[in-house]
């Protein structure tokens, strides 16, 4: 696709070769960072718009992975009196650990499918308020048209959100790179005690042989210029465009009015 700013870099967690454990001791450390610039505050004001505007309807979280942020953001809709409101997390490769803890759980508010999704194909998805976390950005550029065509296709409404923005000139990064690699890895280390569930190899492999860090880094990086520009979403939206469904994206604001990543809306017209 032309005219786009993002790139197509590597992470390692996108690769199948690498190690499950290796990718949850990395998710677990996502949901800390995510917990501490708290992303939760800022998915959840988007969802208690939609939910103003088209009543409240169960979240879908498709590509959930570990889970992430979405069980908090259910958490928060609640103390704000959406008591009904309910959460299933999918995706594409169901996360077996993830099942095991939420389906375990009493809530049944909360649960874990234990079924594919694929986030390509929302209308063989269970019906709901799709939501994508911190996902987009690894889906190439053919496969994320594909997700909004078909959040269009099905009219059913669909947030994604990323917790970063890619705005930053390219030259900068790369010129910053090494800096803020090692930043990160700094980062890690003040991290890992907040991390739950502790493993050993979460210890073993951050503080001895500090392959954790080193990939956290780089994924977390590399990130950055993955992630869709606003004007890359404004590209992936050009013919997506009509008067039965309709698009917004933006930056997304903590309830302080600080902003907090971007996100992009889809919305079905009555
Ligand atoms: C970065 S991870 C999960 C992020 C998670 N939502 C969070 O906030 O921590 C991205 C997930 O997308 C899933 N995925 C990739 N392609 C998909 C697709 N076509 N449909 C659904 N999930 C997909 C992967 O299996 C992976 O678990």
């Amino acid at each position: 696709m032309k005219g786009l700013k993002r790139i197509q870099l590597f992470e390692f967690e996108d690769f199948e070769w690498f190690p499950g454990w290796l990718r949850s001791c990395m998710t677990r450390l996502i949901v800390i960072l995510q917990s501490m610039i708290r992303t939760d505050q800022a998915i959840a004001v988007l969802i208690a718009r939609v939910y103003k505007e088209k009543g409240i309807m169960p979240i879908v979280d498709l590509g959930s992975g570990a889970g992430g942020m979405m069980p908090d953001v259910l958490g928060l809709l609640k103390k704000q009196g959406y008591d009904s409101a309910t959460l299933l997390m999918t995706d594409l490769y169901p996360n077996e650990q993830a099942i095991a803890k939420f389906n375990g759980k009493e809530d049944p508010s909360v649960r874990y499918s234990e079924q594919s999704v694929d986030a390509t194909n929302m209308r063989q998805s269970p019906e709901g308020l799709k939501t994508m976390m911190n996902s987009f950005h690894h889906m190439r550029p053919e496969q994320a048209k594909k997700i909004l065509a078909s959040a269009k296709d099905a009219r059913t409404p669909l947030l994604i959100y990323e917790m970063g923005e890619n705005k930053m000139p390219l030259f900068i990064w790369w010129l910053f790179l090494p800096l803020s690699l090692l930043i990160l890895m700094i980062m890690v280390l003040f991290m890992t005690p907040f991390v739950k569930p502790m493993t050993w190899q979460q210890l073993i492999f951050t503080y001895l042989i500090p392959i954790i860090p080193i990939c956290y880094a780089w994924d977390g990086q590399a990130s950055m210029p993955r992630m869709y520009a606003l004007k890359d979403i404004d590209i992936l939206l050009e013919d997506l465009h009509g008067n039965d469904y309709k698009w917004e994206h933006g930056a997304a604001l903590k309830p302080d009015g600080k902003k907090q990543g971007t996100y992009i809306l889809g919305l079905p017209v009555n």
